[in-house]
């Protein structure tokens, strides 16, 4: 029986991880509506604001681009992610600016951003040191980060199916093998669930 779950959900889950395919317009705006909340909570948390130069990191169609131009808009603010079919559909519907790339390869130079962000992505992927690197390396010293995703327990449910998962321990080495300092970790409630919030800063040297 949990062969047969397995063997259903993960297919499904893989589209709303990736959204790709016929599905993926329907899949990426619904995502996008959900996670509305999410991105504010995690622009509140690293206090994006005028002048920073914000990336968004597998922004999906862009519900975190759309939030950061309607505060105190940043100067500059990007996003990226892998599937050719989000960057399409939020181009449409968002005139930021979106860049088809990989968190494992980001097409920037070194400090380009004041600030990055990462809402429903990175905590949610098996822990690898590239994709920290590379964040901190695109940041500019001091730099603001913060990712956010379900709370753990939601994490554990993923492993059990099969999915992979990060943890927050591992997040955090993550984070500070990259070269971040002052890692912290905060649990809140949006929309009924559970999220963990995770922020750090690019160190000064
Ligand atoms: C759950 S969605 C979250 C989208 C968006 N952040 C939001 O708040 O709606 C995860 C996104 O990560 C993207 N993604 C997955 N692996 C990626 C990678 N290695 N580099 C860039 N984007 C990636 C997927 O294409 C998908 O759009």
């Amino acid at each position: 029986m949990k062969r047969v779950l397995k063997w259903i959900l993960r297919p499904l889950l893989s589209r709303y991880f990736r959204p790709h395919g016929v599905l993926a317009p329907l899949t990426g705006r619904r995502m996008a509506r959900r996670n509305m909340d999410d991105q504010r909570v995690a622009q509140d948390a690293v206090e994006l604001g005028p002048g920073d130069r914000f990336l968004d990191i597998a922004c999906g169609a862009g519900p975190g681009l759309a939030i950061a131009a309607g505060r105190a808009g940043p100067a500059l603010a990007v996003g990226i992610d892998k599937e050719p079919a989000q960057v399409r559909l939020g181009s449409r519907i968002n005139p930021s600016r979106y860049v088809l790339a990989d968190v494992e390869a980001l097409p920037f130079r070194d400090g380009a951003f004041t600030v990055a962000s990462s809402v429903n992505g990175l905590l949610y992927w098996p822990i690898r040191e590239r994709p920290y690197a590379e964040v901190a390396r695109v940041l500019a010293a001091g730099g603001r980060f913060v990712a956010t995703g379900r709370a753990p327990r939601a994490h554990a449910r993923l492993r059990r199916l099969g999915v992979p998962s990060g943890n927050e321990r591992a997040v955090c080495d993550a984070l500070e093998n990259a070269g971040f300092v002052t890692t912290r970790t905060v649990r809140t409630t949006v929309r009924d669930r559970e999220i963990l919030i995770v922020t750090a800063e690019r160190s000064q040297t």
